[in-house]
């Protein structure tokens, strides 16, 4: 007998979460940041803080389960919505649920009057392959900032399909 089990995925911003909830994603948000620093980078527990008090975290729940978080904010002065930190649960990746992230900072985006989401990545990282895939577009490249010297590459996309999203 095959028994099918419907998956359920919701997104939402930290703001709409109830109190479990929001303390379960900063306990996540720290670990990612603790066991991922090579990837995501490394912010001091305020900059969680302050960056929930301000919606700018989104989340994704698989079947209730929060599996993965984004960290972004938009940059009024340019249009455009700064993807910060995204993370996906190591046992939850290659799901879909990087993609539902993305997708979700995309309607912000243009609730934001954003015109583009992009986002930095170290150029040694398997992330690369993920922008890639979900139709970003590499750019310009810089370098690391302060005592980080890698190379980092500019993703961006549109906010909106041009046939409308
Ligand atoms: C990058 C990350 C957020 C992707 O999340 P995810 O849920 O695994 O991604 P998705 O399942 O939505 O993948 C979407 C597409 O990207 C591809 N993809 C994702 N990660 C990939 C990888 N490491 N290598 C190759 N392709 C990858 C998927 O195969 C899929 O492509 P498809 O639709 O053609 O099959 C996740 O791997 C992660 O948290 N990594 C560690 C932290 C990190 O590197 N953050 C990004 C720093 S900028």
């Amino acid at each position: 007998m095959t028994v099918s089990v419907p998956t359920d995925l919701t997104v939402q911003t930290y703001t709409t979460l109830n109190p479990q909830q929001k303390t379960e994603l900063r306990k996540i948000w720290l670990h990612a940041t603790n066991i991922d620093s090579k990837a995501i980078g490394w912010l001091p527990v305020k900059a969680f803080d302050t960056r929930a008090e301000l919606d700018q975290i989104t989340t994704v729940f698989r079947n209730g389960d929060n599996v993965g978080w984004a960290m972004a904010a938009p940059s009024k002065s340019r249009g455009v919505l700064k993807l910060y930190q995204i993370w996906v649960r190591p046992d939850a990746r290659i799901l879909e649920h990087g993609r539902e992230l993305v997708s979700s900072l995309r309607q912000q985006a243009r609730t934001a009057r954003c015109w583009q989401v992009e986002a930095w990545v170290a150029s040694d990282l398997p992330a690369n392959l993920f922008w890639a895939a979900i139709g970003f577009t590499r750019c310009n490249w810089r370098w690391g900032k302060g005592l980080n010297t890698r190379k980092h590459w500019r993703w961006s996309t549109l906010s909106a399909s041009v046939c409308g999203e």
